[in-house]
């Protein structure tokens, strides 16, 4: 697929893309959410494809915000109409993808960014990284899911803080807050994603396809019916392929080879 604002390479398994906007600290345009939009189709369909990552170029900034000068001239209904719905979408995509995506947050990651962020399944952040969600400056607020995942993630205490007063967390507080895994200096950032990328491209593809959707499923139901759902889920593995050889492998005292299946 062509990109107008996102780079996309490949290596084994692995799809890293990158955005480049340099001009507005990486903030997204409209080109820009339909190529997130675009990314998130073509993942879940590419086979040859494992797990996602999703980056920012330089040092500075992951993403900005959706970008500003798009939101000025923004009436009512393009809320609910494409280009503007497709970032909604796409977030809603790669959060359901059956591949892990991770987000490597170079930066700055505010409004948009920080949702962008919200959708993915892990974050790792650099040292000089800032999480926000600051459209409550622009007497705006979160457009694209930042007020349901954020406050599902890391709790309505902390989502209120970032949401109505604005606070913008560092990097360790992210952390401390839950919004992100861990923290590395922004020369290994890269490498850390791509680490924990390839560590589950080698696990059961089946099981983390579930285990994803376990997880995020039963966020909506209550806990009887997410039991249910787990325990249906756990049921269809026991039918694999996969569960057979992950087993027979740690008996044999080697390491699996699963094929999806
Ligand atoms: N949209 C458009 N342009 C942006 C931008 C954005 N979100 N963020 C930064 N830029 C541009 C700046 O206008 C500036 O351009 P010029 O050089 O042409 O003046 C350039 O990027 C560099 O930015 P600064 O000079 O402001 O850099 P700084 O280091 O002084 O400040 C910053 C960095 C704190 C991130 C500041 O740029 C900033 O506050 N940006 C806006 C962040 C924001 O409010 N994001 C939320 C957007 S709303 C949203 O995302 C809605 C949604 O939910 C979908």
């Amino acid at each position: 697929p062509e990109f107008t604002h996102f780079t996309l390479e490949e290596q084994e398994g692995i799809a890293i893309f990158t955005i480049s906007r340099p001009e507005a600290l990486n903030a997204l345009n409209q080109a820009a959410w339909t190529d997130l939009l675009n990314f998130a189709e073509y993942l879940e369909k590419a086979e040859h494809l494992q797990v996602g990552i999703i980056t920012g170029a330089g040092d500075k900034s992951f993403i900005a915000g959706a970008d500003i000068n798009t939101l000025t001239g923004m009436v009512p209904m393009d809320a609910v109409n494409p280009p503007c719905t497709d970032l909604g979408q796409a977030l809603i995509l790669l959060e359901s993808c059956s591949k892990p995506v991770i987000a490597a947050i170079n930066g700055y990651a505010l409004g948009g960014g920080l949702e962008v962020a919200l959708a993915c399944d892990f974050r790792i952040v650099s040292e000089n990284a800032a999480l926000g969600l600051p459209e409550v400056g622009l007497g705006l607020i979160p457009g694209a899911g930042g007020t349901q995942r954020l406050s599902r993630l890391a709790g309505i205490g902390i989502a209120k803080d970032m949401i109505l007063a604005g606070r913008t967390l560092s990097a360790q507080e992210a952390v401390t807050h839950n919004l992100a895994m861990k923290v590395v200096p922004r020369e290994d950032l890269l490498a850390e994603a791509v680490k924990l990328a390839k560590s589950l491209a080698k696990k059961g593809p089946l099981a983390l396809r579930l285990g994803k959707q376990a997880i995020n499923r039963s966020l909506d139901v209550d806990l009887k019916t997410a039991l249910y759902i787990e325990n249906l889920t756990f049921g269809m593995l026991l039918s694999t392929d996969d569960k057979r050889e992950g087993t027979r492998a740690f008996i044999e005292k080697r390491k699996p080879a699963f094929k999806g299946k």
